[in-house]
């Protein structure tokens, strides 16, 4: 697939290996501090959808430059849209199906992650950042409000009053209050970003990967549920994991004391 505002490459995992088995993002529109525009979603959009598809793509990285993990949706695209156009645009879907891609996504963050690129941090797995990231959710200046998960997401990461301070001020956070925060877990000098990253990439695709999308389909389950339903549904997931062949391998290998062989399956 030829894509014109992202970068893809992927690093497959080949049969008996333990390592690869991820793939890199790389927002890919510098002069525009990769503002998001509906054209690059739609690139964003087909690529995950084609990974989700890869059995030896098992975790993917999404990262932007040293300048900008994103600035945000693209302000000139919108600046002279109507509610109608914007409706009819339904740019929304595509924000849906990443928020509903099964494997997990990690967000490598450095530079800028403002308004739309802070909700995509957001919308990921897990986010690490370099020293150099801020993250804001500056529309408030612009007059509008986040409109991809950012008063619901940051809320729920942060809590009320500091997602109250950020979107009514729209000031920005550094890398460091974002990790205090809860945001980020991992704060690295910008030289080994994406290296971090992808340790951590190769690490998650060295997992059996069912339990990984059963764990991570739990998780967010507990964004819209109550604690007894939340308990519930783990519970039948953990359960479901019994009939895979790698909870099998891997409760004998702990058991033999050796090495599990994972399968995938
Ligand atoms: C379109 C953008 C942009 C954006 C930057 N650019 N952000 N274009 N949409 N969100 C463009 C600038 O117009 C400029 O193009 C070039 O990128 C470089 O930006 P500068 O402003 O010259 O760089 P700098 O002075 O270093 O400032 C960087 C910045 C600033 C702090 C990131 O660009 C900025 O404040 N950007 C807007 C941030 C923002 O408000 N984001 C929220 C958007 S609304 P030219 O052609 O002039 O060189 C949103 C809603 C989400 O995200 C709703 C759900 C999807």
């Amino acid at each position: 697939m030829n894509y014109s505002n992202i970068l893809v490459t992927k690093l497959k995992m080949a049969p008996e290996a333990t390592e690869n088995g991820y793939a890199i993002i790389q927002l890919n529109r510098p002069e525009v501090m990769n503002a998001i525009n509906i054209a690059l979603m739609k690139e964003l959009v087909e690529a995950l959808d084609e990974m989700e598809k890869e059995n030896d793509i098992r975790c993917v990285i999404l990262t932007g430059s040293e300048k900008a993990f994103a600035a945000g949706a693209d302000i000139k695209e919108m600046a002279d849209a109507s509610t109608v156009e914007m409706l009819q645009r339904d740019m929304f879907s595509r924000w849906d199906r990443i928020r509903k891609f099964k494997k997990p996504i990690i967000a490598a963050v450095g530079g800028y992650a403002l308004g739309g690129g802070c909700e995509l941090a957001l919308t990921c797995d897990i986010i690490i950042a370099s020293e150099s990231a801020k993250f804001g959710q500056p529309e408030i200046s612009i007059g509008v409000i986040p409109g991809a998960g950012g008063t619901q997401r940051l809320t729920r990461a942060v809590g009320k009053y500091k997602a109250m301070e950020m979107v009514l001020t729209g000031t920005m956070i550094t890398a460091e209050e974002a990790k205090q925060w809860g945001l980020v877990v991992k704060v690295v000098p910008n030289e080994i970003l994406l290296e971090e990253a992808k340790n951590l990439a190769k690490t998650i695709a060295s997992k059996p990967s069912v339990a990984v999308q059963l764990g991570k389909e739990a998780i967010l389950k507990a964004f819209d549920t109550t604690i007894e339903s939340g308990l519930e549904f783990e519970r039948k997931n953990f359960y479901m994991l019994f009939s895979t062949e790698d909870q099998k391998e891997g409760m004998r290998a702990f058991v033999e004391k050796r090495k599990p062989k994972w399968k995938g399956k």
